[in-house]
């Protein structure tokens, strides 16, 4: 379902977005292109944050219903990065990102070890870190089909602005914004988010074959709308995904408000 066909049309969006009615729908339908991913062995781009509950769920219904035999050979071929890690966490502490993919995916589905990369947030060295991540990207012939979500100041990955497109994977400060937002994870206190992260930049990311940004909730409509419709600038990391031919956008309908041109 289209929410404007008249904006989209006007901002060559056919096609490229897609309105759900709601967060399920969102889930049901990233899932699925998660599925057909795996499905042709290829490099999967990860995400982690709050919009990605329902999509992993989703996955996991998908995969667990398929016959045994099925889902093993598709579960050995699995190969993903995640987008990032705070510095100083680790997979043995539950708010790291790297718990959560365990959470949420390599216990349920039971994945090897390796299969879920992540940033080694424990590293003594996070730029060299960094470097050695972005290097494993390359070495597994990039990233095929990258997840995203939005930060509420328009970052993606932790690629928080003013952050051009040529940003490479490195250890970056996070900004206010993004510690509050992401304090719930940290029992509601911003100053217990790690200061520092290590991020795939806008360079890998855009070097990803397709990109899918999943944005849900009334909360980010605005900051969707920035990124979708207004000039990329360095302001708002997510609009530079406007220029990748392989972008495809799911919201629901709450995101999607700030985007009906009256
Ligand atoms: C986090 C992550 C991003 C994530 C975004 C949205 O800080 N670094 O990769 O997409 O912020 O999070 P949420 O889905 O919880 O709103």
């Amino acid at each position: 379902m289209i929410a404007s066909s008249a904006a989209i049309a006007t901002l060559s969006w056919q096609g490229r977005l897609r309105v759900e009615r709601d967060v399920e729908a969102v889930a049901a339908v990233v899932a699925e292109t998660l599925h057909r991913g795996l499905e042709r062995r290829a490099v999967l781009g990860l995400a982690t944050g709050r919009t990605m509950e329902p999509v992993y769920g989703a996955l996991r219904s998908r995969l667990m219903a398929l016959p045994q035999q099925q889902r093993r050979s598709l579960l050995q071929g699995w190969r993903s990065f995640n987008l990032d890690e705070y510095v100083g966490l680790g997979p043995s502490q539950p708010c790291s990102f790297a718990a959560f993919m365990q959470q949420q995916l390599g216990i349920p589905l039971q994945l090897e070890p390796g299969c879920l990369q992540v940033p080694d947030g424990l590293a003594l060295r996070p730029d060299e870190e960094a470097q050695r991540y972005a290097a494993a990207v390359s070495a597994a012939g990039g990233i095929e089909l990258q997840l995203l979500g939005l930060g509420s100041n328009g970052h993606v990955g932790f690629n928080e602005p003013p952050c051009t497109p040529d940003a490479p994977c490195r250890s970056v400060e996070l900004s206010q914004a993004t510690r509050l937002q992401n304090a719930c994870a940290f029992g509601g206190d911003p100053q217990a988010v790690p200061p520092r992260a290590i991020t795939l930049g806008l360079r890998e990311i855009l070097g990803a074959r397709e990109l899918m940004l999943v944005v849900t909730g009334a909360a980010k409509a605005q900051i969707l709308r920035r990124s979708l419709l207004e000039p990329p600038c360095s302001e708002v990391p997510a609009s530079w995904l406007q220029a990748h031919s392989g972008l495809q956008v799911v919201v629901d309908q709450a995101a999607a408000a700030g985007l009906v041109l009256s």
